[in-house]
């Protein structure tokens, strides 16, 4: 089973609790969240606080995917704050073994994402210690951009390389996900993946998880 992992950046922020319990109810597995910090990405969104406000409302996994500079600062911020998954990027993380430590070290999952333009050989070391590997499939830093197409080469390539670690780490696609292609992702391997505009863009989140779920679901990997 896939799972669908909405992301919030595309909800009301105005009512981010109701927001959150509505997708639990439509049949979200994980809730993803996409903290940036106006440095490593152009936009600048939530932080521990609101995180930890969140956590009061629903039991779900937070799926906290951090886009900033030096993460090091704030792995503990963000593990108290309720996070289940951590995910670091490559490009932000000087120490990115250290890095992944550290997040192991509070009990939670870690999680390395890559940029569209990042190479996966840049996780050639780091891939024997992470819980998650996120791609990227638009350039982080804003909802509801278009999906890059040559991703899913790159999705198949990652799955490969997971498949062939002792405990095989899962795989998150994130960015541009819609209706017509989740298929495609979900028989390339992702086993996460998120959704922000084509869950909270639409009038119906039931209907419209299911439609995902049910697309990503008969193209079993
Ligand atoms: C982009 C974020 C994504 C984004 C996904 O920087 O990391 O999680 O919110 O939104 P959609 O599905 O609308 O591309
Ligand atoms: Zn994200």
């Amino acid at each position: 089973m896939k799972l669908i992992a909405p992301s919030i950046l595309s909800a009301d922020g105005s009512k981010l609790g109701e927001e959150i319990l509505a997708v639990e109810k439509a049949g979200a597995d994980w809730i993803h969240i996409d903290v940036m910090d106006g440095n490593f990405v152009p936009n600048i969104t939530m932080g521990p606080s609101i995180i930890s406000s969140l956590r009061k409302v629903t039991k779900l996994p937070f799926d906290v995917h951090l886009m900033i500079e030096d993460p090091d600062r704030y792995i503990e911020s963000f593990f108290k704050a309720g996070a289940d998954v951590i995910t670091v990027h490559v490009e932000a993380s000087s120490h990115l073994h250290r890095t992944v430590d550290l997040i192991k070290s509070f009990g939670v999952r870690a999680g390395v994402s890559l940029n569209p333009a990042t190479p996966l050989e840049q996780i050639e070391e780091i891939i024997h210690h992470i819980d998650l590997l996120l791609i990227m499939t638009v350039n982080p830093g804003f909802g509801g951009q278009k999906f890059i197409g040559t991703s899913l080469a790159k999705i198949a390539r990652a799955k490969k390389m997971l498949e062939s670690m002792p405990r095989k780490p899962l795989l998150e696609v994130d960015g541009g996900v819609n209706i017509k292609n989740i298929g495609d992702i979900a028989q390339v391997g992702a086993d996460v993946i998120v959704a922000g505009a084509a869950v909270f863009g639409t009038e119906d989140y039931q209907k419209a998880i299911a439609s995902l779920k049910m697309a990503a679901n008969s193209q079993q990997a």
